[in-house]
């Protein structure tokens, strides 16, 4: 049985498909479309299908079962989204003030945003489906994304975004292949509407939270809390006062008259005397957060009784958070969903047709990130062939590109599948070495142009994770993915200077043999030279999305000044190829 699994109704379009309850593949439409998030969040497009990525699932199974997979072999479509309660539940809200006019909130923007999501069942029946379709719940997606996909047979699971229907936060008990929800916190009280105003308000895009949450280790949280006190109440769950914060309009003012400081034109660059007010800002909001999320954490500790938790939802991806919930919050054990993010509620809507309406029992299931795009040598080759670079197949690629980082070379390493989800986990990833603190302003200057207060991130062997960093690895854990902080151990901090943050903290990758045997060996390699089991590793691309193809791999090589470029077997120079 082939359930497809869709997510396009806002944002991070993205198709997952499952076999018989397994994932098939699951990738993001931004790797194919080459657009941040494959789309804006607008009330007129959800039904923008991600259609290069439902393509890629089908050619994937068509390969798997040797016989040409199209929508008319599709059993059940899964869409994220209840698109009849959101538009009756926002309708129904009063605001405090005027939406922006046609936009979300409004009679109008509602109405659109529900027929476009209405639009994509018969829009793929006219494509060939003749299954059945099913609308779900955001956040039963979201956790079924964190349930299902984790080792857990018992768990309290949290989600935490900027809106489903009409909830911002859903708590859920998931037992066996059953997930019961709890309770939920409305919109307006919405953690990730906040984080997306304020991000605004610190002159960034609304979808920097990653830049707010590294600029906040350089700030002091204790000046502007009670700032926020005054329109976030923190007692039993959290409540946020629109009238001030003002999600659904344009408007700055009341973030302005509480702080007392001007809503920023241009982001944050760098931490100066004029910008620390922000980076206090932001470290107050940081600390607010994490404190609302142990809360609720601690609470379904209690209301479970489970053991374990799994997160899910864009807030999710505050590994700062995560890391405080993984070491505070009482669970025993902690899963992130890899894809926090709505991506994720592709595989969620997958999982969730697959449990909850076809009632099928759990059965493990695989929680590698790497189910996108693989190539293989010959076709890496022919991707070779047609640029101007010189190329050589290398027999020991590990240990090559081993002595390339420790002679302190920037490599693009390219492997296997593509990652599913925000983090390069070492498979379209830039290595470096993190003895050389130089390394940060080497690779901003040649790739990335990250602003400064930005932490790069350390890859760490499983086995090795504990001498080195403040943890006890637990397999699947959040660290597996990225998305945990934990403090590097004493000394260490010297040693591997480039991936520690300002305030001692590391995000760092637990690297398994078993989930990526190749970036295991290179980084054992590392070692073996070196005496450190850690790489620097950042997502492999410019300002675009992470690279999928070969060919977006030689393009981004083209446009920086990376190093090396390193493709499955093939290792790239930046030297032009003599003509055959
Ligand atoms: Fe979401």
């Amino acid at each position: 049985m082939l359930v497809l699994g869709i997510n396009c109704a806002y944002h991070e379009s993205a198709a997952c498909l499952l076999r018989n309850g397994e994932i098939v593949a699951a990738v993001e439409e931004e790797r194919f479309n080459r657009r941040k998030r494959a789309k804006a969040s607008l009330v007129s497009n959800a039904d923008e299908l991600p259609s290069a990525a439902i393509a890629w699932c089908f050619e994937v199974a068509s390969k798997q079962l040797g016989k040409e997979i199209d929508w008319s072999s599709i059993d059940h479509v899964g869409f994220s989204m209840l698109p009849e309660e959101r538009f009756r539940r926002n309708t129904e809200h009063a605001h405090p003030y005027s939406p922006n006019a046609g936009d979300f909130g409004t009679v109008e923007g509602e109405t659109d945003f529900r027929d476009r999501c209405l639009a994509v069942r018969e829009n793929v029946s006219a494509l060939g489906f003749g299954g059945s379709f099913h609308y779900i719940s955001h956040h039963l997606c979201h956790a079924a994304s964190a349930f299902h996909a984790s080792p857990f047979e018992d768990a309290a699971v949290l989600v935490v975004d900027g809106i489903a229907e009409f909830a911002s936060t859903t708590a859920y008990h998931g037992r066996g292949a059953a997930l019961e929800q709890l309770w939920s916190v409305d919109y307006p009280h919405s953690l990730g509407f906040l984080w997306e105003k304020m991000a605004k308000f610190l002159g960034f895009s609304e979808y920097d939270a990653c830049k707010v949450m590294g600029l906040a280790s350089y700030g002091d949280p204790v000046a502007y809390a009670p700032h926020f006190a005054r329109f976030v109440q923190t007692e039993n769950g959290f409540r946020i006062d629109d009238g001030v914060v003002r999600f659904r309009n344009g408007s700055f003012r009341g973030l302005e008259e509480i702080f007392g400081v001007r809503k920023r034109n241009a982001p944050v660059s760098s931490y100066t005397k004029e910008t620390e007010p922000y980076a206090d800002i932001a470290a107050a909001l940081q600390q607010m957060t994490e404190e609302i999320l142990l809360d609720l954490a601690k609470r379904l500790r209690v209301e479970t009784g489970s053991r374990c938790l799994g997160l899910a939802g864009g807030v999710a991806l505050n590994c700062v958070a995560n890391g405080r919930i993984a070491a505070e919050s009482g669970f025993d054990r902690v899963f992130v969903q890899p894809a926090s993010h709505d991506a994720g509620t592709s595989i969620g809507a997958a999982l969730a047709i697959w449990h909850d309406r076809l009632a099928k029992p759990r059965r493990p299931v695989s929680a590698s990130p790497y189910t996108g795009p693989a190539f293989t040598n010959e076709e890496i080759r022919d991707a070779l062939d047609a640029c101007e670079f010189s190329f050589e197949k290398i027999e020991d690629i590990t240990s090559h590109v081993a002595d390339l980082l420790a002679d302190g070379a920037i490599v693009a390493w390219f492997q296997g599948h593509m990652e599913f989800g925000p983090r390069a986990l070492g498979n379209r990833s830039l290595l470096a070495d993190p003895r050389r603190e130089s390394v940060r302003d080497i690779l901003n200057d040649k790739v990335k142009h990250r602003e400064p207060f930005r932490p790069f991130c350390p890859s760490v062997l499983v086995e090795k994770a504990g001498a080195w960093f403040d943890i006890e690895p637990q397999s699947g854990g959040p660290e597996y993915y990225m998305l945990r902080a934990v403090d590097a151990r004493e000394g260490v901090r010297d040693r591997i200077p480039a991936v520690v943050h300002i305030d001692g903290t590391c995000r760092i990758q637990t690297v398994d043999r078993t989930m990526n045997p190749r970036y295991h060996e290179l980084i054992s390699k590392f070692e073996e030279r070196t005496g450190v089991p850690v790489l620097l590793n950042t997502s492999f691309n410019d300002s675009e999305p992470i690279v999928c193809t070969p060919q977006n791999a030689i393009e981004t090589f083209r446009k920086t000044r990376i190093d090396w470029l390193v493709l499955g077997d093939y290792c790239v120079s930046r030297n032009a190829r003599e003509p055959a």
